[in-house]
C-alpha cells in the first residue's frame, strides 16, 4: 500500500471546478512532482491533502488511514507537514526560535519537552538548521535572512517534527539558479527518511530530483509516470508546447 493514496479527489469553488477527481498515489520516500499549468488545481490538490482544504469529494489515505475528513492538527500528528505557497516564518524572531515555533505547531514540542533534556531539545533544534546551513544564523531575526535562506528555514521548519511526507509548494520562487541548484543538494538526503510532494515550474530542478511526475492540466490528471515516460508523453508535450 502507498504512503499517501488520493482517489476521485474533487473541490469546487462555487461554479469553478478547481479538482475533477484526481488520482495519486505516492511510495515512501519517493519524491514526486506536481506540474501543470497555472490555475491547473496544484495547490488546491496540496492544501486538500494537508487538510487546509476540504474536498468536495473523494477520499484520502495516508499511512493505512482514511484522513478525508481530520483536521490539520491530526494529519501532522500522523506524520504530514506542508510548506505553503506563502511564507510562515516570523520575520521578528530568530531563526531558532522559528524553528522551536514549528515544533510547537506541529503538536510535538510538548512530546519532546517532557521525553528528552533540554540538551537534546537544542541539538534537535541545531540539526534542522544544519542541514539546510543555518546553524550559524540561528541567533539573528529571520527578517535579515535573504529570500532563499527564508526558504530554507521554511523547509526545515516543515522537516523539524521529522514527517513521513513534506508537501512543498514552489519553494523555489524567487530563488537565483544557484539557490535553486542548492535546494536540490539539500533535499536529496531527505529521502531517505521521507516522502516528497513538489509543486514546481522548473522543469530543470524538478526532472533532476523527482522519482515519479504527476501534470495536472484543468483540475485532472492529465499524465503520471516516471521522469522519462513524462517526458515522453505526447499529450503532456501538447499542453506544455501550445499552451504554457
Ligand atoms: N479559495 C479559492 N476560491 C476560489 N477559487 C479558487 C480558490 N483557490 C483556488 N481557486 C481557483 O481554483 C483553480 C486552481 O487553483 P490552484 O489550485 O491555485 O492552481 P495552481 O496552483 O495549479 O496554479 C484556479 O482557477 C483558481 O482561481
Ligand atoms: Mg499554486
Amino acid at each position: 500500500m502507498a504512503l499517501l493514496e488520493v482517489a476521485g479527489l474533487a473541490k469546487s469553488f462555487g461554479k469553478l471546478t478547481a479538482l475533477a477527481g484526481v488520482d495519486l498515489a505516492v511510495e515512501a520516500g519517493e519524491f514526486h512532482g506536481l506540474i501543470g499549468p497555472n490555475g491547473s488545481g496544484k495547490s488546491t490538490l496540496m492544501k486538500c491533502i494537508a487538510g487546509a482544504e476540504r474536498p468536495s469529494a473523494g477520499a484520502i489515505r495516508f499511512a493505512g488511514r482514511d484522513i478525508t475528513e481530520a483536521p490539520p492538527a491530526e494529519r501532522a500528528r500522523a506524520g504530514l507537514s506542508i510548506k505553503f505557497q506563502i511564507t510562515s516564518v516570523l520575520p521578528s524572531l530568530t531563526v531558532y526560535d522559528n524553528i522551536l515555533l514549528s515544533l510547537q505547531a506541529q503538536g510535538s514540542l510538548a512530546t519532546l519537552l517532557f521525553s528528552r533534556t533540554r540538551a537534546a531539545l537544542h541539538d534537535h533544534v541545531m540539526a534542522a538548521l544544519e542541514q539546510f546551513r543555518l546553524a550559524d544564523r540561528a541567533g539573528e531575526p529571520a527578517a535579515i535572512l535573504s529570500h532563499g535562506e527564508q526558504q530554507w528555514l521554511e523547509i526545515a521548519m516543515a522537516l523539524a517534527p521529522k514527517p513521513r511526507l513534506l508537501l512543498l509548494d514552489e519553494p523555489t520562487a524567487g530563488m537565483s539558479l544557484e539557490e535553486r541548484r542548492l535546494t536540490g543538494e539539500l533535499l536529496g538526503p531527505i529521502r531517505e527518511r521521507c516522502a516528497l510532494v513538489i509543486v514546481e515550474h522548473d522543469l530543470d530542478f524538478i526532472r533532476d530530483i523527482c522519482d515519479v511526475l504527476t501534470v495536472l492540466d484543468q483540475g485532472s490528471v492529465l499524465d503520471s509516470g516516471t521522469v522519462a515516460d513524462i517526458q515522453n508523453s505526447r499529450k503532456v508535450q501538447e499542453v506544455y508546447l501550445t499552451r504554457v
